[in-house]
C-alpha cells in the first residue's frame, strides 16, 4: 500500500512540527515528506534538518503565483498538507488542489478568537483581555477564510486568574503537542489506538 505523504507548512519555532516529525518517523503508512516555510529565519528549518526532512523556503510572490509550491508538492508526492503555526492565508489554488486535505491547528476555541491577525500570542492576549474562564485548541479543515473551515477536534483547558499570555501559551502548546499528531493520524487513516482519548471530551 502506498504511504500517505504529508507536507508541513510552518512559519516559526515549529514545536508542533517537531512533535509531528517525531510521531510519524516510525509510522508504517504516514510519512512527513517535506516542510515548506515563508520565513528564512524560522527555527522549523533547523528542526527539519535535524530530522533529515527536506525543507524549502518561499517568498510571498512565489506563494501567490503557485507554480513553485505546486511543483514542490508534486515532486514530494504530497497527499495532504498540515499547517503548524503557518501564518499566511492559504490561496485558492492550494485548496483546489487539496480539497479537504489541508488541516490547521489554532490555539483557541474557534469560532472565538480566530481570523486575520489572530495567531500565537495575539490569541492568548485577547483571551485574557476578555476575561475568559477557558480556552483550548481547535483543529479544523482549511478553506478560503482564516480559521473558518470545518472543525474536527477541540480540547478545552481552564484559564486561571493568575495566567499571563506566556503561561496560557505553555498550557495550550502542551495540549497541541499531545493531540495534533494523533488527530492527524486519525484523520488520514480513520484509525487510531488512542481514538477514545481523542474523541472523549
Ligand atoms: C501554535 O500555538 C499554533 O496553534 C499557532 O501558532 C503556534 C505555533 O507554535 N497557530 C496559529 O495561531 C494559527 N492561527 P509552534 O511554531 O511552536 O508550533
Amino acid at each position: 500500500m502506498k504511504n500517505t505523504n504529508i507536507v508541513v507548512f510552518a512559519s516559526g519555532n515549529g514545536t508542533n512540527a517537531e512533535e509531528i516529525f517525531r510521531y510519524f518517523a516510525p509510522h508504517p503508512s504516514i510519512k512527513v515528506c517535506g516542510v515548506l516555510t515563508n520565513n528564512p529565519r524560522a527555527n522549523v528549518i533547523n528542526r527539519a534538518e535535524n530530522h533529515q526532512i527536506p525543507c524549502r523556503v518561499f517568498n510571498r510572490e512565489e506563494f501567490r503565483n503557485g507554480d513553485l509550491i505546486l511543483g514542490i508538492l508534486q515532486q514530494w508526492e504530497a497527499d495532504a498538507i498540515i499547517l503548524a503555526g503557518f501564518l499566511w492565508l492559504i490561496p485558492v489554488y492550494l485548496i483546489d488542489e487539496y480539497p479537504n486535505r489541508i488541516l490547521n491547528i489554532h490555539p483557541a476555541l474557534l469560532p472565538k478568537y480566530g481570523g486575520k491577525g489572530m495567531y500565537g500570542m495575539h490569541v492568548h492576549r485577547a483571551v485574557l483581555a476578555s476575561g475568559e474562564s477557558e480556552s483550548g485548541i481547535t483543529i479544523h479543515l482549511v478553506n478560503q477564510e482564516y480559521d473558518r473551515g470545518k472543525i474536527i477536534f477541540q480540547k478545552r483547558c481552564q484559564v486561571n486568574p493568575q495566567d499571563t499570555p506566556e503561561t496560557l501559551a505553555t498550557r495550550i502548546h502542551q495540549l497541541e503537542h499531545r493531540h495534533y499528531p494523533l488527530v492527524i493520524e486519525q484523520w488520514l487513516t480513520g484509525e487510531n489506538d488512542r481514538h477514545s482519548e481523542i474523541s472523549g471530551e
